[in-house]
């Protein structure tokens, strides 16, 4: 199958305002319709990979970026762009779930409203279809009206899988999104997202190594703010060609 380039970076250096180079020199195309993981010790630069793409650290003190991050060939920093509707385009969702403190419904159909969808029907079947992809609908069909603090950890972090596909992203970034979840959560969310790359592009900072490998498309190392290599999961986590991808594979650094 012809693949399409849906994110492309282009010498990538980002600088904090303490002068830690977490990215270096960063160049990758990330595929639509496939789930790419970028993985890595600590400190790698992971989360400020993915924050970059979403622009979340614009407001980073002092922080210093060079390079180009392409989303369907446009530059995502250019001047004329505008961020919230770059960031309805490319969702998030983090390791720690934070629902709003409103219904299961509302929580849903907050970030749509805000988009200005007003129409009931369309916005009964954004909760439906949302809550669905992300695993959920079965467990919660019942109760759409009790809060979202109802919900065990792992629900909750399906709930806010949930808002960010309401919104109909292009492309879900996901930081460490089942470090705090139990095994059937996390299982259930895995095979929801392989539902969803047919649908969306996937960009994930799995929390260990065997998730990385069970998702994975496509799988970047990256090693001190630098991508150390890239290739297919399956090249990557059974070949790898550089000594410390395959000695962090093998658990020989942390
Ligand atoms: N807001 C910040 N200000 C200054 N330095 C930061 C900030 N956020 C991250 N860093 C530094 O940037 C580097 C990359 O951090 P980042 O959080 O991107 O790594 P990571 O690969 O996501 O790590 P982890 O696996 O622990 O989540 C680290 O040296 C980190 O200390
Ligand atoms: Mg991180």
């Amino acid at each position: 199958m012809e693949r399409t380039p849906k994110i492309v970076i282009e010498h990538l250096n980002f600088t904090y305002d303490d002068g830690t180079e977490s990215l270096l020199d960063v160049s990758s195309t990330i595929y639509a319709n496939e789930i790419t993981v970028i993985f890595g010790p600590a400190g790698g630069g992971k989360s400020t990979l993915l924050r970059v793409i979403n622009r979340l650290n614009d407001l980073a003190a002092g922080k210093s970026m060079t390079g180009r991050v392409l989303l369907d060939g446009q530059d995502i920093y250019a001047k004329e762009v505008d961020v919230t509707a770059l960031r309805r385009k490319v969702g998030i969702v983090f390791a720690q779930p934070q629902p709003l403190p409103l219904s299961l419904r509302a929580n849903i159909e907050y970030g749509p409203r805000l988009a200005g969808v007003r129409d009931k029907q369309k916005l009964d079947q954004l909760v439906e279809q949302s809550l669905t992809q992300a695993a959920l609908w079965d467990e919660v069909k019942d109760r759409l009206n009790d809060s979202g603090y109802a919900l065990s950890g792992g629900q909750q972090q399906r709930l806010c899988l949930a808002r960010v596909l309401a919104l109909e992203p292009e492309v879900i970034l996901m930081d460490e999104p089942m470090s705090g979840l139990d095994p059937l959560s996390t299982a259930k969310i895995e095979d929801s997202m392989q539902q969803l790359k047919q649908l969306y592009t996937i960009v994930i900072a799995p929390h260990n190594i065997q998730q990385a490998a069970r998702v994975a498309d496509n799988a970047a190392f990256f090693l001190q703010g630098r991508l150390i290599e890239e290739g297919t999961g399956k090249q990557l986590f059974t070949k790898p060609k550089d000594k410390r991808t395959e000695d962090y594979i093998m658990g020989r650094f942390g």
